[in-house]
Parts: C-alpha cells; structure tokens; sequence
C-alpha cells in the first residue's frame, strides 16, 4: 500500500512573545549572490547563508552545473566555478525556486551560453520573465523561448547597452547586472530596483573586481571588465525575517528585542508599527520592540523599496484583523498575492476583497482551525493570524515555510509561543 506523509504545524493561541531572537542572513540576498559566484574564475566563499530549502536548492542548481560546493564548521559555503562548462540547467532543478532564473545572467557573459527552464516559485501572480529576456536582448544575446526553456546564445561577449526596465524588477535589474559586469563597455539600467538585496549583490561584484555605481538609486552604471576573482564575502541580515517578528510582537502585544538587523532597511515596517502604537528602540545592529496596549488598524500600501515590502503584506493583513478599527491593505507588485486572506476568512476575519484591496473591519476575534500556507510570506501570515486566534490553528504546506524561514518554530517556541510541527503518515489506498 502506498503512503504519503503531510506536515502540519500546530499553533496554540494567545501568548505575548517575549525575549530575544536572532535574524538570518537574507535569502533575497543569497540567491542572486550565489549566482554572481559562477561569474569569477575562483572560488569564493560566502558567509552568513541562511540554511533554508531555496538557498539549498540553489547550491543544488550550481552542484548540478558541476560547480565544487563545500560547506565549512564555521557554516560558511565556498562555490568553487572552475570545472563548470555551462551545461543546461535541469528542469526539476529550476522548477524549485524562481531565484534559479537568476543562473541565466551569469551562465551567459561567462560562457556566451545559457540553458536555463523557465522558473518555478510562489504562485503569486503571472510572475513574467520578459524584462530580465529584453535587456540581455539589449545587450546582443539571441534568444528563444522553447518547450518551457529559455535558449541564450551570444557571438562573442555581451555588449554594454543603455536599457530602461519597464518595471523595477528586483531578480531583473540583479541578471542584467551580472551579465554587464563581464560585457564589452558600459551598460546603463534606468529605472532599476533599489533594494538592498541589490547593493549586497553589487559590493560582491565590486569586491571581485567589478565596476558597478549607482547600486540602490534609480539608476546603475556597470562597467564591464575583463575578469572577476572570487572573494570571501558576508551576506546582510534578513529584513523580511525581521519584519515578521516585529508584527508578530505586534499582534501578540509582546515585548521582543530583535538581534542582527539593519534597522536603515527597516524604515517603512518601523513607520506602520509606530503609527499601531509599538514603541520601538533602534540600536546599531538590533531593536526592541514593545506593543502595550491593542494595536491600531493601520492602511497599507506595498511599494517597490523603500516603500512597505509586498513581502511582509500577509503579515501585516493579519495584525490588522485583530487590531482595532478599519483598515485597506493594497497590493501594488504581484496581482493574486491575497490568497491568505481567504484563509483569514476560514478563521473568521471580516474581510473584503476588492481587486487589489482588502478591507478589514478589525476587532476580529479569529477562532484556529485548519488552513493551507500558499507561498512563503503567507504561511509567516497564517502564523501570526494562529498566535492571535483562539483555539489551536493546524497549518498545512509547510515547504512554504522552510522556504524562506530558519528555524522558525524554534524561535518563537524560544519566544514563549507553543508551535509543534506533527508528520502524519496517511494510507492511499487505490480504487480500481
Ligand atoms: N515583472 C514583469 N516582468 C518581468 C519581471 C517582473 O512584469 O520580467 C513584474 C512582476 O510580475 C511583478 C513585478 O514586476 O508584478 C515585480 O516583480 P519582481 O521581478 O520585482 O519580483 P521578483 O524579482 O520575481 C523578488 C523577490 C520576491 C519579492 C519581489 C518583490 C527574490 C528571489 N524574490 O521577486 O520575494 O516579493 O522581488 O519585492 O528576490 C519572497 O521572498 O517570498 C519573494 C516572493
């Protein structure tokens, strides 16, 4: 007989989170960062990679194009390029995470070739690629799109052009500017994304040997140079992470010091806490944060950073259920990213959807009970919804999680929370 196992998380309700916990380094970071390793001819070796299932199947996409990965005591990674011929990257290999589109951009200026399969991921939204195919286009590559996977060829070396995006895109402004940074000249990007992700991303290259100005403005200059040297390099602390505790603080009217930040990433999230009514303290590196008394609903609009990040949306969707009063939350960057609040909803919310806009009436009193995570940031909002809810909240499609979050039932276990992740082994029984 055949069985199939499903995870579920169990989250017990109402406790204030209190204590200290300690951020990861950024997913969002790593990603395009490892990729950036296959550009040098050297190894390099990077610290402060989060272990999470997306940055393991990342190293899995270089392993499987014959790049040497070793993982040192000290928990940092060397990515060692040198025998990598730039093979077609595996389709189920691809599927796993968008961020393996990220290969493309790399894999091309390097070896004038890319095989990449069109990218899997959150299913939140159409999620297109053509901004990232244009501008390579832009730069001289030859490019088709066939059976699911994207062919890039190029005669001789990339050539540096000026290309203005037609959106900000974040994973889009990071391939071009990895494939400009070994093209012939110089390559302008108008309109780039400005999020921190991206200037980590370009102080590796610089640190290689790359000539990149302008990372985090509007607009980025890459000169393209001959050769790049791997490097030892450290990754910056997860501000996504950091977020989700600090509303988690929040919806559970805790008290919770945060360690390993940069609070100058954090601006927007800071705002629409204080305006709840969190008292918030910012030292260098770290925060506390304190909710007294009820939250105040507060309206939200995501924007391209520094606006708020579409990224911490479920999250704070949840807050404003239970928080007191109205409040709009709109969503301006992926177009089906509310599949959360119809789990809200199973739980009791009185929301309305409209579109791009979800209206709560607050003062919710959510009740747990069973409900499917979606894509990474909506299982950190089911969580949060379950640790304000009565009653017990069962979590199911817990890959989500171990996505895009280091030991997260640790840490708020840690924090005083009662979240129990259970396997359950079911029989599927055939009907002939
Ligand atoms: N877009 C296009 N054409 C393109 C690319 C994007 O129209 O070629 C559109 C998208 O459809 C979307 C908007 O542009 O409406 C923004 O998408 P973007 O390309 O910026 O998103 P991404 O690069 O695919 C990254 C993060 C996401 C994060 C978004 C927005 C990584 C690996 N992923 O995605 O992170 O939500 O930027 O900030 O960096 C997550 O961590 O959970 C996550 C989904």
């Amino acid at each position: 007989m055949q069985k199939n196992t499903i995870e579920q998380l169990s989250v017990q309700s109402r406790t204030k989170l209190q204590g200290s916990v300690h951020i990861s380094g950024s997913k969002n970071a790593s990603l395009p960062i490892i990729a950036a390793c296959l550009l040098a001819k050297t190894p390099s070796r990077l610290y402060n990679i989060p272990r999470l299932l997306d940055t393991t199947s990342m190293l899995e996409a270089l392993s499987s194009l014959a790049c040497n990965i070793c993982i040192h005591e000290d928990h940092s990674i060397s990515i060692d390029p040198k025998q990598c011929t730039g093979e077609a990257l595996n389709k189920n290999v691809a599927k796993k995470l968008r961020g393996s589109f990220l290969i493309l951009g790399p894999l091309l200026a390097r070896y004038k070739k890319a095989q990449i399969p069109l990218p899997g991921g959150c299913n939140i939204g159409a999620r297109p690629v053509d901004i990232h195919l244009t501008g390579l286009r832009k730069m001289g590559a030859y490019i088709e799109v066939q059976g699911g996977v994207v062919h890039a060829s190029t005669q001789g070396k990339l050539k540096g052009a000026e290309i203005t995006l037609d959106v900000a895109s974040v994973t889009g402004t990071e391939n071009l500017i990895m494939a400009a940074s070994l093209a012939e000249g110089k390559t302008i990007i108008h309109n780039a994304a400005k999020e921190p992700e991206i200037v980590n991303l370009c102080d590796f290259i610089n640190l290689m040997g790359g000539k990149i100005s302008g990372a985090g403005e509007n607009t980025i200059e890459i000169e393209g140079v001959e050769d790049l040297t791997g490097k030892t390099f450290n990754i910056i602390y997860d501000r996504l992470e950091a977020g989700t505790y600090m509303i988690a603080a929040a919806i559970t009217q805790g008290d919770l010091k945060i360690h390993n930040i940069h609070p100058e990433h954090l601006g927007a999230v800071i705002d629409k806490l204080e305006e709840a009514g969190a008292i918030i303290t910012i030292n260098k590196q770290s925060l506390s944060i304190c909710m007294p008394k009820k939250p105040k609903a507060v309206s939200i609009s995501t924007a391209v950073y520094p606006g708020f990040p579409t990224d911490l949306q479920a999250q704070w969707l949840a807050l404003n259920c239970i928080a007191d009063g109205p409040a709009c939350v709109q969503e301006n960057i992926f177009e089906h990213r509310f599949m959360h609040a119809i789990q809200f909803q199973k739980m009791g919310a009185n929301l309305t959807i409209e579109g791009n806009r979800v209206i709560s009436a607050g003062n919710d009193k959510l009740i747990g009970t069973d409900i499917i995570a979606s894509d990474i940031r909506a299982s950190a909002g089911l969580i949060l919804a379950g640790l304000a809810a009565c009653g017990t909240t069962y979590i199911s499609n817990l890959h989500h999680v171990d996505r895009g979050y280091v030991h997260l039932e640790e840490n708020f276990c840690n924090l005083g929370a009662t979240i129990k992740r259970k396997t359950q082994t079911l029989e599927v029984v055939s009907q002939k």
